[in-house]
């Protein structure tokens, strides 16, 4: 496809086997070893400085794994935002998700980050569920009605994060479409096809829904006259460079963003987990013995035998059970530390890393999936009657 040349290191067109410093980042697609250095100077986006960063943790009140461990690594005007928390004009956070399907531990950590600013600012959340965009998506061979089942579902793993419901509005496009439309139509009347075909990669074979629906995706930007920040992965930033050439034409502010990397894949460090193969994530849903059974195969940076472990160490740079204690699962910085040092020295075996891992994961999912049933009753909340919820079901007799 076109875009493979856009973010891509090899030529438009050029079909071949991707080269070990290869790869590509679209909002469709994450393939190949990310070099997110590359990315940040591809994308003009920029790199957290240690001071951003301080004065992050400074206002938040509170450090986060998260920031420290530059996950969330790179933003947009982030800086901007804290001008306006400092002086008292506040913020709001907008995030989404594209319901293709369940949702995996990947998918949920950028919303633990968002429930995180939300608990320590205090402020108004909007959550996107793209059912139209996963449909539009022809790779996907999804119908209407499975995305939009697919919403409903993921809302709840959303809900089960423990969003404020006074503060937080989760909606479906398809249904709140009637509320967005007026605005949609300002926005998209500022793209022209040439510039969503730059940014995106589209081509004369590309179906007309796919060139209007980064209008819909720009529009929860826009849900009020403050700065919007956008947590999340860092594929989605072509949205936002467009957003931020159009929006203040029409009034608003230009949305900031602070972007996260992607958790590696159970199989190996590279790229993005993905659905076509289920064996290189854990959902959210899955049982105790899927868990341990996946941990169990992951990829690691351990020797091929006792003796050379204990003798050579481990690589915790590669190993995936590290890499998700790294990424999420041990925000302590002493313990990790210490898992760290005992698996390079080889005192720690792949096995017992992966145990660590295993316990952390069973535990997180499984208070995650009780949450997710108590969430059933809080649905509701989020998406139709909570003070945030009405307020803006009210915008459509405005
Ligand atoms: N396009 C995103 C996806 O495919 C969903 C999405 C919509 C989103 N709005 C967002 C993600 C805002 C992050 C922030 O998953």
């Amino acid at each position: 496809m076109a875009w493979v040349g856009i973010f891509g290191l090899s030529e438009p067109g050029e079909e071949r086997d991707m080269r070990e410093e290869e790869f590509i980042v679209t909002p469709w697609k994450v393939e190949g070893k990310v070099d997110y250095n590359k990315l940040v100077e591809k994308f003009g986006t920029e790199i957290i400085s240690d001071e951003l960063l301080e004065r992050l943790i400074r206002d938040a009140g509170e450090s986060s794994h998260l920031l420290r461990r530059r996950i969330f690594f790179s933003h947009r005007d982030l800086d901007k935002v804290l001008d306006d928390w400092e002086a008292g004009r506040g913020f709001f956070l907008y995030t989404g998700r594209g319901p293709s399907g369940p949702m995996h531990i990947g998918h949920i950590i950028p919303f633990y980050f968002t429930k995180w600013l939300q608990d320590r600012f205090k402020v108004n959340t909007y959550i996107q569920l793209t059912d139209d965009e996963k449909y539009l998506e022809e790779g996907r061979g999804l119908t209407l009605e499975e995305t939009r089942k697919w919403a409903k579902e993921n809302a709840l793993d959303i809900a089960a994060v423990g969003f404020d419901p006074d503060r937080t509005f989760i909606f479906q496009d398809t249904e709140y479409i009637r509320n967005m439309y007026p605005l949609a139509l300002k926005v998209a009347r500022k793209i022209n096809f040439s510039w969503v075909r730059a940014v995106f990669g589209f081509d004369a074979q590309t179906n007309i829904g796919m060139s209007f629906y980064p209008a819909i995706q720009i529009i929860p930007s826009l849900f009020e006259k403050r700065r919007c920040l956008i947590p999340c992965a860092i594929d989605q930033d072509p949205y936002w460079r467009i957003q931020r050439d159009i929006s203040e034409s029409l009034g608003f502010h230009k949305a900031a963003a602070i972007h996260s990397k992607f958790l590696p894949p159970l199989m190996g460090p590279t790229g993005k987990m993905s659905a076509s193969d289920p064996e290189s994530a854990i959902y959210l849903h899955e049982g105790k013995e899927d868990i341990r059974r996946k941990i169990w195969k992951a990829y690691s940076g351990g020797q091929p035998t006792l003796e050379l472990h204990r003798k050579l160490g481990g690589n915790p740079e590669i190993d995936v059970a590290y890499q998700w204690l790294f990424y999420f699962f041990e925000p302590d910085d002493g313990k990790l530390g210490k898992i760290e040092e005992d698996y390079r020295s080889g005192k720690l075996l792949t096995g017992e890393l992966k145990l660590i891992l295993t316990e952390k994961v069973l535990k997180f999912l499984e208070e995650h999936q009780s949450r997710r049933e108590e969430a059933r009753e809080l649905i509701n909340l989020y998406m139709y009657d909570g003070e945030l919820a009405r307020e803006m079901w009210k915008k459509i007799h405005e």
